[in-house]
Formats: C-alpha cells, sequence, structure tokens
C-alpha cells in the first residue's frame, strides 16, 4: 500500500473513531494514536525526506491536510462530549426551588451579657474605663484590705467559697477597687467600672443565686463628695433605664464605704404604685454605694486628706431581671433554651 492510500485509510479510522468518542479521554487516546510525537500521521510526514524525491510534495500536501481535519474533528468531538456532559448534569441534577431552605443556628446574647453591656455603654460614655480583676481572689483582696478582718461579722453576709486559708472565690467586685488603686496610685483621678462574677455559698433564692454578676465603680479625686455619687447614681440609672426612673439613696453599712447606702431604683414594671416585682413598695434594690472608706484609700495607696471617692456596686442579673421581668433570677444560669429564646 502506497504512502497515500494510507493517509486516507488513516483519516477514515480517525475520524471514524472520534465520531464514536464518549468521553474527553476517548478523544484523547484518538489524539496521541495518530498526531501525538510518534502517532501514525506524524511518523509519516516525518519521514517524508526519506521517501523518493517524486512522492514528497504529495504526501506532505495531502498529510497535512489530513492532519488539518483530524485536528478539526477532535476540537468538535470535544465539543460534542462537553456538550453532553452538561446537559447530562441539567437532567441530573435538579433543583426543587420550592423546598424550604435550610437555616442555620445562629446563638443569641444572654441577658446577663445585654445587661452588663449597657451598663458598661452608659459607664463608659461618662467617662469611666473597664477594669477587671481575678475570680479567685485572696483572702485580702476580698475581705481584709476592704476593711473586713478575719472575724469580722460583715463576713457572714458574704459567706465564701474557700480554695484554701488565703485563697476564696471573690464574692464582690469590690476587689477591683483595690487592685486598680494599687496598681495606679498616686494618679488622679481614678474613674473605673469593673464588671464580673461573684459567688456567695449562701444564696440561693429567687432573687439569690450562688454564682452572680456584679459591677462596681470607683471615682477618687480631690474633693469628691456624697453629692458627686448622688448625682452620678442619678445621671446612670436615667441613661440607663429612661429620664422618668427616680433613684433612692438608704442609710447601709458597708466596711470599706462611710457613710454607705443602699441605692434602689424605682420600679420600671409598674412606674412607681407597687406591683409584685418590688413587692408593693414601688422601688427596687440594685446595689451598695459609699464613699470610700479612708483605711481603704490608704491601703489602695492613697492619702485619704489629699482624695476622696466613691464606690458602688450594682448586680447585674437583677439589672437583667428589671430589663425583662424574670421573676427567679435562678433562670439565667438554668440555660434552658425555652427561657432564653423568649428575651
Ligand atoms: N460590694 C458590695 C456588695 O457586694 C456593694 C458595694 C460596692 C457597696 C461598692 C459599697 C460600695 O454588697
Amino acid at each position: 500500500m502506497n504512502v497515500l492510500d494510507e493517509l486516507q485509510n488513516l483519516r477514515e479510522e480517525a475520524l471514524n473513531q472520534l465520531r464514536d468518542a464518549d468521553d474527553a479521554d476517548d478523544i484523547e487516546r484518538v489524539r496521541v494514536r495518530f498526531l501525538g510525537r510518534e502517532g501514525s500521521v506524524t511518523l509519516i510526514l516525518r519521514g517524508i525526506g526519506d521517501l523518493p524525491p517524486e512522492e514528497r510534495a504529495d504526501v506532505g500536501r495531502l498529510g497535512n491536510q489530513v492532519k488539518g481535519e483530524m485536528e478539526d474533528a477532535i476540537e468538535e468531538a470535544r465539543s460534542r462530549v462537553e456538550e453532553k456532559k452538561r446537559q447530562r448534569h441539567m437532567r441530573e441534577e435538579t433543583l426543587d426551588v420550592t423546598s424550604p431552605g435550610r437555616r442555620d443556628f445562629y446563638g443569641r446574647r444572654h441577658p446577663i451579657t445585654v445587661a452588663l453591656e449597657e451598663i458598661l455603654g452608659v459607664m463608659v460614655g461618662m467617662g469611666y474605663s473597664v477594669e477587671t480583676g481575678p475570680e479567685v481572689e485572696t483572702d485580702w483582696y476580698n475581705f481584709t484590705g476592704l476593711n473586713i478582718p478575719p472575724d469580722h461579722p460583715a463576713r457572714d453576709m458574704q459567706d465564701s467559697f474557700y480554695i484554701n486559708d488565703f485563697l476564696v472565690l471573690r464574692t464582690q467586685t469590690s476587689p477591683v477597687q483595690l487592685r486598680y488603686m494599687k496598681k495606679v496610685a498616686p494618679d488622679l483621678p481614678v474613674r473605673i467600672v469593673g464588671p464580673g462574677r461573684v459567688f456567695r455559698r449562701g444564696d440561693d433564692d429567687a432573687s439569690h443565686s450562688p454564682v452572680f454578676y456584679q459591677c462596681e465603680a470607683l471615682l477618687v479625686d480631690e474633693g469628691i463628695t456624697f453629692g458627686h455619687l448622688r448625682g452620678t447614681l442619678m445621671d446612670f440609672a436615667r441613661r440607663l433605664l429612661g429620664d422618668e426612673v427616680d433613684v433612692r439613696i438608704r442609710p447601709s453599712y458597708f466596711p470599706f464605704t462611710e457613710p454607705s447606702a443602699e441605692v434602689d431604683i424605682s420600679c420600671t414594671v409598674c412606674g412607681g404604685p407597687g406591683c409584685s416585682t418590688c413587692s408593693n413598695t414601688g422601688f427596687l434594690e440594685i446595689g451598695g454605694a459609699g464613699m470610700v472608706h479612708p483605711q481603704v484609700l490608704t491601703n489602695g495607696g492613697y492619702d485619704p486628706e489629699q482624695v476622696s471617692g466613691f464606690a458602688f456596686g450594682m448586680g447585674v442579673d437583677r439589672m437583667a431581671m428589671l430589663k425583662y421581668a424574670i421573676p427567679d433570677i435562678r433562670y439565667l444560669y438554668q440555660n434552658d433554651v425555652r427561657f432564653l429564646r423568649q428575651l
């Protein structure tokens, strides 16, 4: 068989195989077999120089023509196979646009977190910076340094979880006062809020939980008076709860403030006349306050003859209960989503 016939046969063969090709692999096999580096058409074209001179022109012309036709056919086969594949995808991957979407479950902020962030937002807006202290605290910072020596009856009010004789789960955020003053003394002014978790062993009823949150505030500077405390509490309460709320201050006792006070806010549920949330008093106790005791200023590294200050500490849980009218503080810690989802 002469070379020209052979080329015709190869063309026939290649075009037939391409017509039958089902996928890209089939096509690639055909290409390699005829047009690859060792492909039959390639070899013929490469061998032209060895042919008798009079055959070279015809073989060259036909060879290139066959090669071109094969290349075209390969392109064509490739797009046919691609299209077939696409059609199959379209057929098999049906999408029901009417079926309901899959919903991600997004968590939400816990009511205590929300209340705390609001409190901090107001205090930071009033120029206070946020300071925190450890939940496992030394006896000195939690009690003794705050004027509550080992045998002082005030320790009974805040019965504690002791780690050992010197370490306690803090019963209040007031140790943050001391820690911060010792850190920055004698710088003025001292103006901080200290949010955090506190622990009291004996607390466990509808308005007391053995774990709860407080937020402390401390201001120390020259010439600070009880009037500043009262004005700050009023300003704070109104910024947080609205201009219509009232603040009531009742005399009280804390070892680390003198004079001391309990702070009540007018009941936001009934607005004054009394309801079950405020036990018919029209007011809700939200925390304690007072002028920082001279001994505490001294312990913090300040001279009580030169400076004075006030502090207050509020129950964050109480604020959350007030905000959401939650009847039992323990709901906040059971983490029952049926409860939390309502808020
Ligand atoms: N630490 C006090 C308590 O937990 C509250 C308080 C804070 C009182 C600051 C006075 C000043 O009961």
